[in-house]
């Protein structure tokens, strides 16, 4: 019996040991394991938890030292404020930024929350936690990816008072760095057309905010950071704290350095006009703000982010298709789409190996340009008299699958549905309804302009074979008002909206399973974790300059894999800068993440068919490497560099690609000689040139480690002049 018993105890106490999560009852500690990383919370002597570590993993039986509340060292603060806190009600004298701000309809606003209890089930912590008099409850949801160690995390609170109360602020999660003053915050900013600009700034006593007032997430920052040591100059070293909010609504992440030199990130929904009524027995989920740790430079840091949305959060995940090489007619033809056109595009993109065809703005409605139709999805009957079936036919003819471009919250005031549904949109009453792109956003949030949108969209893949569509946001909200609803709960909207936005894509899926879905909004509007947790592909920018999107496409992968990055050739010179550039460099730059091709294939010569074609033919031959494998960015094209390189390995290191690029040559310098990484040091790997001449020296075969310690020398010379070679491991 006593035998039995210890032996039990034993093998408890092993799972234990390798558990993912562990609560110590001794030190009231919790400890999440996960790849490379721990995280540490613990219950202080006040009952508050408390952050204690979180960064490179420890070792197996290290232990922590025990949650204590920080007392200040002055009156002027009070514990709460210099006590790191995993999530804090505003109360008590709070002066950092709460993670929950409520307004009680006694007038109270003293919120003081309290461990209570938690579960453990498997790779998940719940820690529930309770207002020190109130009946206010928040549970706060901890999830550990196993492969990548990113966590998830959010919170919900439960209002089981007798009366409603309206949360004015809230946070998905606050994450807390180990005390320092040496950090580097790198974050993401942009605007229509120059997307996805890297900036890096100290992190320093005070707050950096980034946010999206606009209702949708924004090119004007990215729900991302990340931050390192400011001494670790370097791609591939040094430890990186990062993380991204799954939110596509106006989003808010502050990032304070207080007083003690304690630096915490925080992140949810925007606070500025913001409030959620919460009645009587009912909840509010905040949305989840993920956060890794990498111990191999901001390169690490991006490549955990690639292998957590591809393995564990697009909708296919672990097994989301590789991107199709995909046309799209929007550059081609703009508003003038029609079937005859529509079809001999069509049979030109069949020809130089393309799989998807897509058809973009105008086919509906009375739109013929963007003045009119957002809103009535009906086939457009003088452009195609006979529907949409004979373009699709043709197109399955020719052995592609057919996509379509839809832009489902956006009403033109000329529109019959606007002047239908005047009251469909988001508005003040008697104040001016802004139009942005001569159009107007309809209230997602309510349930009748909901079932429309779920509605026509069911049809329209009901009643055609669609494969894929082009969901479209172009613009941003004014006057959000939401006036059929109570006072008081007008401000959900810029939480319902987001909500029945989600729900709709997620319905449609299920109905669906086949169709795929881009989310596009005017270019990289509205790129974030949320929508990409129901989206396959994402269009960075309208940006499609492919110098330009060389500076884009690498600030996007610093958060984004490229498996959703979809990147068209299009023509030469290009509308944005009017520069030249060949065909092949403008393949190059796009062949580093999802191809697409998106230029006039009418206005092509014989041989700019024949290029594409290899193009086309070499890109399906790395194609899984660049969109599941490891990214390294060997050169940035950052800072005005003359120079950019990146490397794909594949996941099992047999192939790795390379591209690189050269802005002007100067001087007869030759091109920095390419150090690659990620190979296996000891196997042998043959090069290839896929495009543009390696120096004649180069060996035809030779080890991981001489191509990675050695390097390899392209003759690059000129001006916007381009290469790419492969490695295959023999
Ligand atoms: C947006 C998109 C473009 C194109 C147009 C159509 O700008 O980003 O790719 O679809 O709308 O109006």
């Amino acid at each position: 019996m006593l035998l039995c018993l210890l032996f039990a105890t034993g093998a408890h106490a092993r799972a234990q040991a390798g558990a993912p999560v562990r609560f110590d009852a001794s030190s009231q500690t919790f400890r999440i394991d996960a790849a490379g990383m721990t995280y540490v919370l613990g219950i202080n002597e006040q009952k508050e938890v408390q952050a204690l570590y979180w960064g490179k993993r420890l070792g197996a039986e290290d232990q922590v030292p025990a949650a204590k509340q920080m007392l200040p060292a002055v009156s002027f603060d009070l514990p709460v404020t210099t006590t790191p806190h995993e999530f804090v009600g505003w109360g008590g004298g709070l002066f950092v930024e709460p993670d929950l701000k409520i307004t009680f309809p006694d007038g109270n606003r003293d919120l003081a929350l309290r461990y209570v209890s938690n579960t453990i089930a498997g790779d998940t912590l719940h820690v529930v936690m309770k207002d020190v008099s109130r009946e206010v409850y928040v549970t706060l949801e901890y999830k550990a990816d196993a492969e990548t160690g990113i966590l998830r995390r959010s919170a919900e609170v439960e209002n089981r008072t007798n009366a409603p109360f309206t949360i004015e602020q809230v946070q998905a999660a606050t994450w807390n760095l180990p005390r320092g003053t040496d950090y580097r915050l790198r974050y993401l900013t942009g605007r229509w057309a120059a997307e996805w600009t890297v900036q890096e700034r100290a992190v320093q006593p005070g707050k950096t905010v980034l946010e999206s007032r606009r209702g949708t997430t924004g090119a004007q920052n990215s729900p991302w950071f990340a931050i390192d040591h400011a001494r670790a100059n370097d791609q591939e070293q040094g430890g990186v704290w990062f993380g991204a909010l799954a939110w596509s609504g106006s989003w808010q992440i502050t990032v304070e350095q207080d007083q003690m030199e304690q630096v915490r990130v925080s992140g949810g929904p925007n606070s500025f006009d913001f409030g959620y009524r919460v009645g009587k027995g009912e909840t509010f989920k905040t949305p989840a703000f993920y956060g890794g740790y990498a111990s191999d430079g901001i390169g690490g840091a991006s490549r955990l982010m690639h292998r957590f949305e591809v393995d564990s959060l697009l909708p296919r995940a672990p097994n989301p298709a590789l991107r199709p090489v995909l046309y799209n007619s929007w550059e081609a033809t703009e508003f003038r789409v029609d079937e005859a056109g529509q079809m001999a595009l069509a049979e030109k993109a069949a020809s130089i190996g393309v799989e998807r065809f897509v058809m973009d703005d105008g086919w509906f409605g009375q739109r013929k340009d963007d003045h009119a139709g957002l809103g009535d999805w009906y086939v457009n009957q003088e452009k195609f008299p006979h529907g949409l079936k004979p373009l699709i036919d043709k197109v399955h003819s020719l052995k592609m699958d057919f996509g379509l471009w839809v832009e489902p919250e956006m009403v033109n005031p000329d529109s019959d549905l606007y002047r239908k549904h005047p009251d469909w949109v988001l508005n003040f009453p008697g104040r001016p309804r802004t139009e942005a792109r001569n159009q107007l956003v309809l209230n997602l949030a309510r349930p009748d302009v909901r079932a429309y949108v779920y509605g026509f969209l069911d049809k329209l893949l009901m009643e055609n074979e669609i494969a894929f569509l082009k969901w479209d946001y172009n613009r941003n909200w004014s006057e959000p008002g939401w006036p059929a609803v109570a006072q008081g709960d007008e401000k959900k909207v810029y939480v319902d909206f987001i909500r029945n936005l989600y729900s709709i894509l997620a319905e449609l899926r299920a109905k669906h399973p086949k169709v795929e879905i881009e989310s596009c909004s005017g270019g990289g509007s509205r790129v974030d974790l949320g929508i990409m947790q129901l989206t396959d592909e994402v269009w960075p920018s309208d940006n499609t300059d492919a110098f330009d999107r060389l500076l884009i496409q690498n600030g996007f992968t610093y958060a984004y894999t490229p498996a959703v990055m979809m990147a068209w050739v299009t023509d030469s010179p290009t509308w944005v800068n009017q520069r030249a550039l060949s065909l092949a460099y403008r393949f190059l730059s796009s062949m580093q993440g999802s191809l697409g091709i998106g230029a006039n294939l009418n206005k092509w010569a014989p041989e700019d068919f024949a290029t594409a074609k290899t193009m086309v033919a070499q890109y399906k031959t790395v194609r899984e490497t660049v969109q599941r494998g490891s990214l390294y960015r060997l050169i940035s094209p950052e800072h005005g560099s003359e120079h950019s390189v990146t490397e794909t390995v594949s996941r099992d290191r047999a192939q790795a690609v390379v591209f690189a690029f050269l802005h002007s040559s100067r001087e007869m310098y030759p091109y920095p000689r390419i150090h690659v990484e990620g190979l296996d040091a000891e196997a042998r790997y043959a090069i290839s040139a896929m495009d543009g001449k390696l120096a004649n020296d180069t060996p035809a075969i030779a080890s991981g480690a001489y191509w990675m310690s050695r390097g390899v020398d392209v003759m690059l010379r000129g001006d916007f002049q381009a290469a790419a070679f492969t490695l295959e491991r023999r």
